[in-house]
């Protein structure tokens, strides 16, 4: 019999978004009145339609491919030169920041890009998360064998926890001690604060005095409202050496069900050797896509590109602007509910404390039950997140309007 991975094993309980569908999905079979009624603020997804010049290069794509003469098979595993062109120009250069077009790598998601990243980097490193988490970055160490089993709060050993609290703004100073390789989130998911320069220097600073390597995800850099703030850790010096970013399409664009992102590997960032010899990772995550990936299918990434036109621009700017609307209404209602709320002004997630005595799940099944409304349990993203709840502001107006009424209604 075939042997399995048992790291997987050491997953305890089912990766979080899935967990809620089951109990939404169980609430709903037992309520089918309230169901009726329900409003997902739980997992961040879109729900307004894709720009519409993203919608016309998507119909152009699709007729390219129904003639002889633009018909394309396999495209390079990298991306089209024209999309990491447009990106590295739009996105990095003309922002002032010295980014190759072919440090960019265009893929199916940031999660699957978190998650394969860890191939290309060794066994034996120590890693730091912040807590709470997205829970990809934490799963999929423990699923490469990276950790040992976890504790009753859900703790991995041989992970290095930074907890973000109310006291640190959720924002983590480095650990005094040395880890080799940490993962950032900014603007963050799930609390919604965001890093500001002089935070994100002290950690550039740490990487490049410990050789370490920044894993930065920056998924939500397009909700920043707040001026000062970084849009990329490129924007502070020295990260081209110790640091690689993570971008997507799918919060700003309105791809989560359309699936486009890039990551950008500077060829400045060295890892090294057990023997002590320093190497680049462009060269391996290159032979790593080149291998595993046979790129992104060009219909979708005509659709990315065409994010890039001022149409496109201007269109993303309204969708971006249109959840930030809903993030202020939850926002607003949920203090004016007596809560104690984070986030929402440069990130689409509100992140609120349960009024005491309410644990995170606990929380989640009164808004479940009584409001109807589905959040996500702080609990879910870490042990520091125990206490608090997300709410995401990926709804219609209506829908953020209806919750924010009915937050107000709900006595604790
Ligand atoms: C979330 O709700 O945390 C995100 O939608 C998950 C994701 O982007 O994969």
């Amino acid at each position: 019999m075939a042997l399995l991975n048992e790291h997987y094993l050491k997953l305890k309980a089912g990766y979080l978004f899935p967990e809620i569908a089951r109990r939404v999905k169980a609430f709903g079979e037992a309520h089918p009145e309230a169901a009726a009624r329900l409003i997902r603020c739980g997992i961040g997804d879109v729900t307004e339609p894709l720009p519409p010049a993203v919608v016309a290069a998507l119909h152009q794509a699709v007729d390219d491919m129904a003639r002889r003469e633009t018909f394309r098979g396999y495209g390079p595993e990298q991306g089209y030169d024209w999309l990491r062109g447009a990106i590295a120009q739009s996105d990095y250069r003309d922002r002032g920041l010295e980014v190759a077009d072919d440090e960019i790598f265009v893929s199916d998601g940031s999660k699957c890009d978190c998650g394969a990243i860890l191939d290309i980097l060794g066994h034996r490193n120590r890693i730091a998360i912040t807590d709470p988490v997205y829970p990809v970055y934490v799963d999929t160490n423990v699923m490469a064998g990276h950790t040992g089993e976890a504790d009753a709060s859900g703790a991995f050993a041989g992970i290095h926890y930074l907890p973000c609290t109310e006291a640190n703004g959720f924002i983590p100073e480095p650990p005094k001690t040395a880890v080799d390789v940490i993962y950032l989130c900014s603007p963050n998911n799930p609390t919604g604060a965001a890093a500001t320069r002089p935070q994100l220097e002290a950690w550039v600073a740490y990487a490049r005095a410990h050789g370490a390597l920044l894993l930065f995800d920056a998924a939500y850099e397009a909700y920043i409202t707040e001026p000062g703030v970084p849009h990329s850790i490129y924007e502070i010096p020295g990260a081209r050496e110790c640091a690689i970013e993570f971008r997507s399409f799918s919060k700003d664009g309105g791809f989560t069900g359309t699936r486009c992102a890039f990551t950008v590997v500077p060829k400045s960032v060295l890892a090294r050797t057990e023997s002590g010899e320093s190497r680049p990772l462009h060269p391996l995550w290159l032979r790593r896509m080149t291998t595993k990936f046979n790129g992104v299918p060009y219909i979708i990434q005509r659709g990315a590109a065409a994010l890039y036109t001022p149409e496109g621009r201007q269109q993303v700017r309204a969708l971006v602007e249109h959840y930030l609307g809903n993030a202020r209404i939850l926002v607003t209602a949920a203090r004016q509910a007596g809560l104690k709320v984070f986030g929402g002004v440069n990130a689409p997630y509100i992140w609120v404390a349960a009024p005491s005595g309410y644990a995170s799940w606990q929380a989640f099944d009164k808004i479940l039950n009584e409001a109807h409304v589905v959040i996500t349990p702080g609990g879910g993203f870490g042990s520091q997140g125990e206490g608090y709840f997300r709410v995401s502001a990926f709804n219609s107006r209506a829908n953020a309007e209806e919750v924010a009424r009915r937050l107000q209604a709900l006595r604790w």
